[in-house]
């Protein structure tokens, strides 16, 4: 599908564009093959269609000076978010790649394993299936989970296939309006499902679909998430195609709206970032994720910048988009400066003064030294740094979290600095987040009595495995997306090649274990979709880094940083 030479500016306005893009310059020479392609004509309307930002809504504050490696990671980041480059790419159709490279044997493998998870719904596609393994009780894992169908719709849309990725907003988007009720109690109408599957009545011949929104689900969680991704992939589809007609739908207006009403909302919190249950996202059983998650905070604000480029400014709009506003100014601002860590921030944290009261207070949460884990000293390069799994009074909880981390990188939650630390920090514990496969959901695992009071003893969850401490395929994407977006390539490049070692040998397994990660999951499925879909985005992105700027954002100036600090390369 090719985009009309036309811009569509932010009032619904069309004009058509005649300027070419100027392409900035690129030091990597990974991203200099991208300078000999030739460039779309829409590049303009794609700017304009992202343009709008917080400096467009008011609250003047004025840039940092970005520092070298800033300035270059937002060279690139400029480019790539305005490069565009619709039709159909690479995989299993086109195994030869358009760079005019070999592409991996495993990747037409992958396509054909993506195409056999196809669900369809009276004759049209409308996800991927999560497990197509038989060799095990199915649970849920024959459903469509709106978070594992992310990857495989974004490998989808860079293969210039953007219609089942339509169907699954529309048909999740339908499911939002059912009445939703655990026991008797009824949950917000803005919630989105974790899960659906396509019921077949053979005798009546007739479809149907059933979805769960946490009433079926281990531990009855709604998940948080789900209607986060659904925005995010709505963004993606709209800047992937250029077609923002299913965006401006006035079902889609109103479903965005729903989903942040309910987090929008006022009540009793004091801070800006998001009160969740545990198990309410990827991590979907108890693990300590309770409180305020980083992958929730991080998905939250990446959801609210998306919505505040495809919300039309319209009555009902106009009110949603000023408290989106005011949201991210204090979402980044809580996040810079409370879940930041690095060498220096954890060594103010080791010397805090407890018991302090009033403004002036410096451990604002009170947090007790003794709380440090022993672990967190030695983890801790001297370059580097990340946001923390969570923090609420008294309570900071040190373990790094992959999926929040990286999704700070591409919504620009993290400042430019920010960023590059998060990436120094993988590079220089690559033994222990990544080892011999890519990537582990969080570190370290927790153990023994630690293990038994906060996961309530669970046999799926023992040390280094599962969600705790396993290594999931699947966020090969996240960071390979990651280092493009911080200009660290050749990071991406390694982790791939490890994947590559194992992942189809061992059938797209879901998880790994052990420290190393050397060891198929105790209970992992096989045949993963989104171990898969991880794979074939990792690939795709690395080949063509423009596809980059669907699921990335670029930093808003006007956003503050706040912790000048934590600069890693100042050590
Ligand atoms: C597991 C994962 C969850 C995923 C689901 C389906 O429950 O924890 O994140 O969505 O499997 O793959």
């Amino acid at each position: 599908m090719s985009a009309p030479n036309v811009d569509v500016s932010q009032n619904g306005n069309i004009r058509t564009i005649d300027s070419l893009f100027t392409v900035a310059e690129f030091d990597e020479s990974d991203f200099s093959r991208l300078l000999d392609r030739p460039r779309p004509l829409n590049m303009e309307r794609q700017r304009s269609f992202d343009e709008r930002s917080l400096n467009e809504l008011s609250i003047g504050m004025s840039p940092p000076p970005p520092s070298r490696t800033a300035e270059y990671s937002c060279r690139i980041n400029d480019h790539l978010e305005n490069m565009f480059s619709p039709g159909r790419r690479s995989g299993y159709n086109t195994p030869r790649s358009h760079m005019g490279f070999e592409p991996h044997p495993m990747v037409a493998e992958a396509w054909e394993a993506l195409r056999r998870s196809l669900v369809h719904f009276r004759g049209l596609p409308v996800g991927t299936i999560a497990a197509l393994d038989n060799s095990d009780e199915k649970l849920n894992y024959d459903q469509v989970f709106v978070r594992d169908f992310v990857p495989s719709a974004l490998a989808f849309l860079m293969n210039g296939e953007p219609e089942i990725v339509r169907n699954f907003l529309l048909k999740t988007l339908r499911l939002q309006s059912w009445e939703k009720k655990i026991d008797r109690f009824q949950l917000g109408e803005g919630v989105m499902p974790a899960s659906f599957k396509v019921l077949h009545d053979p005798i009546r011949n007739s479809e149907t679909l059933i979805a769960d929104f946490g009433e079926s689900a281990i531990g009855r969680v709604a998940p948080v998430d789900s209607g986060f991704w659904w925005i995010i992939l709505l963004r993606a589809y709209t800047k992937s195609t250029g077609d923002t007609s299913l965006a401006e739908l006035p079902e889609c207006q109103k479903g965005m709206r729903l989903i942040l009403s309910l987090c929008l909302s006022e009540g009793f919190d004091t801070f800006p970032t998001l009160l969740c249950a545990d198990g309410c996202c990827m991590i979907d059983r108890r693990m300590g994720v309770y409180g305020y998650p980083i992958e929730i905070q991080a998905l939250f604000f990446m959801a609210l910048r998306c919505a505040l480029v495809l919300l039309k400014q319209d009555v009902e709009g106009k009110e949603v988009v000023e408290r989106i506003v005011k949201r991210l100014h204090a979402l980044s601002y809580h996040m810079r400066s409370y879940f930041w860590l690095d060498l220096k921030q954890l060594n103010d944290i080791y010397r805090y003064k407890t018991e302090e009261y009033s403004h002036t207070a410096v451990n604002k949460f009170n947090v007790i030294p003794d709380s440090l884990p022993d672990w967190v000293f030695d983890f801790m390069p001297i370059r580097g740094g990340y946001f923390i799994g969570n923090v609420s009074p008294a309570r900071m909880d040190f373990r790094w979290f992959c999926l929040g981390n990286c999704i700070a990188i591409l919504s620009s939650l993290a400042t430019p600095e920010q960023s590059t630390a998060i990436m120094d920090l993988i590079e220089s514990r690559w033994e222990e987040l990544v080892g011999e496969m890519p990537l582990k959901v969080c570190y370290p695992a927790l153990e023994s009595h630690d293990w038994r009071i906060v996961t309530g003893s669970d046999p799926k969850n023992t040390r280094w495995s599962y969600h705790n401490g396993g290594s999931w395929p699947v966020l090969l994407w996240l960071l390979t997306a990651a280092c493009i977006k911080t200009g660290r390539p050749q990071i991406a490049r390694r982790a791939i090649e490890l994947a590559e070692t194992r992942l189809l040998k061992d059938n797209w397994p879901e998880y790994y274990d052990g420290t190393l990660g050397r060891f198929i999951g105790k209970q992992a499925r096989k045949s993963q979709t989104w171990s898969i879909a991880g794979y074939l985005v990792a690939k795709m992105m690395l080949e063509d880094p423009s596809h980059l700027g669907m699921i990335s954002l670029e930093e808003d100036k006007q956003m503050k940083p706040v912790l000048r600090r934590s600069n890693s390369w100042t050590f």
